[in-house]
C-alpha cells in the first residue's frame, strides 16, 4: 500500500502538469493568479496581461518569472526546476507551445 503510494506521486511529480498548476495558483508568492488571466488555471487577473492572449512559450515564461518585468516582481525563491515546471504548464495551458 505504502509502496503503491510513492510510486504514485513519484509519476505525478514526474508529469509535471499538476505542480507547475499549482505554483501558479499558490505556490508561488505572489501567486501568479493574482495578475494574470488563464483560463486553465480558472484565474481572472488583470493586473498583468492574460496569458491566454500573450500565449507565451517556455522560454518567455521563465525569462519573466526569473527577472521580473515592470510591476511583474522576479521569483528567486523558485527552483530551476519550479520555473520549468512553471513555465511548462503557462505555455501548454495558454496554447504557448513548448
Ligand atoms: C503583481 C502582479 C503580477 C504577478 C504576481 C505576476 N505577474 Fe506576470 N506580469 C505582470 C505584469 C504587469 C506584466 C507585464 C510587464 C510589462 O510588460 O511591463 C507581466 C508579464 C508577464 C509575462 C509576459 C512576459 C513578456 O515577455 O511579455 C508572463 C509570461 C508572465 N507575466 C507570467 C507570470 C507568472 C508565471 C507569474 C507567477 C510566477 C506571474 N507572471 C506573476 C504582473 C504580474
Amino acid at each position: 500500500m505504502l509502496l503503491a503510494l510513492s510510486v504514485f506521486a513519484a509519476a505525478h511529480a514526474a508529469d509535471g502538469a499538476d505542480s507547475g498548476r499549482q505554483l501558479f495558483v499558490k505556490g508561488a508568492t505572489p501567486a501568479c493568479a493574482i495578475c494574470h488571466t488563464l483560463a486553465d488555471a480558472g484565474s481572472t487577473g488583470a493586473v498583468g496581461p492574460s496569458l491566454d492572449e500573450l500565449k507565451p512559450d517556455v522560454q518567455r515564461v521563465a525569462k519573466a518569472v526569473k527577472a521580473g518585468l515592470g510591476a511583474m516582481p522576479p521569483y528567486p525563491q523558485l527552483s530551476d526546476e519550479q520555473v520549468l515546471a512553471l513555465s511548462r504548464y503557462v505555455a501548454r495551458a495558454s496554447g504557448g507551445g513548448q
